[in-house]
């Protein structure tokens, strides 16, 4: 089995090169990066959001715009940074307009993800709003599965991925936390959740 880098490098390689996604030309057109993800190839704790925006597009850096700023005081709250974790989208290519991403573009792109987590195995998935809550509920059969983000937001829940038991954390987007200042205690009180991650 190679490293975690080289398989890492793989995925990349593939989304570099993947001709067939709908994005592709919107992305090569546009001078624009694919943003495969950052961090900590061992990392605990993992992030997952929805799609690139603007500003990830344009360095390959995902949560690089807005978002990213609120995210990264979400971390330093409970004692992160970003090279202690993973963070990493469902859709890897920047949808136009920041139209949500379709679902032939999360089928395309999900499998990398999947790939991505079983190589960094980590014990806790913070999932970014309701695209990628939706899509690990279901891709680990948990239970929760039907139930809506405004019930299930700051509630570790239990799953099983196929390297053992992996805990899920459904957040809010943090896009929708900078415009409205209750969503922004509610993040932070939803983040203390994954405190007992952090050594
Ligand atoms: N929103 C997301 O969902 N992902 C990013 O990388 C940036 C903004």
């Amino acid at each position: 089995m190679s490293s975690k880098s080289e398989q890492m490098r793989q995925i990349k390689d593939e989304i570099v090169n993947l001709k067939e996604s709908p994005l592709y030309e919107y992305r090569t057109n546009s001078g624009y990066y694919p943003v495969i993800g950052q961090g900590n190839h061992d990392a605990d704790v993992m992030f997952i959001g929805e799609a690139p925006g603007l500003n990830e597009a344009k360095t390959g850096i995902p949560f690089s715009g807005a978002s990213g700023r609120l995210l990264d005081e979400l971390l330093e709250m409970i004692g992160l940074d970003r090279e202690h974790v993973y963070i990493t989208n469902v859709v890897k290519d920047r949808p136009p307009d920041n139209r949500d991403p379709r679902r032939n573009e999360i089928d395309l792109y999900s499998p990398f993800l999947e790939r991505q987590i079983n190589i960094i195995e980590p014990k806790v998935i913070a999932t970014l709003g309701r695209f990628s809550m939706e899509f690990i509920l279901n891709l680990f059969n948990m239970p929760e599965k039907d139930q809506k983000i405004s019930q299930l937001h700051g509630r570790l829940l239990e799953g099983q991925a196929p390297y053992g038991t992996v805990y899920v954390l459904p957040l809010f987007h943090p896009a929708v936390a900078l415009y409205q200042r209750s969503q922004r205690t509610t993040l932070e009180e939803d983040f203390k959740a994954l405190k007992k991650f952090v050594k």
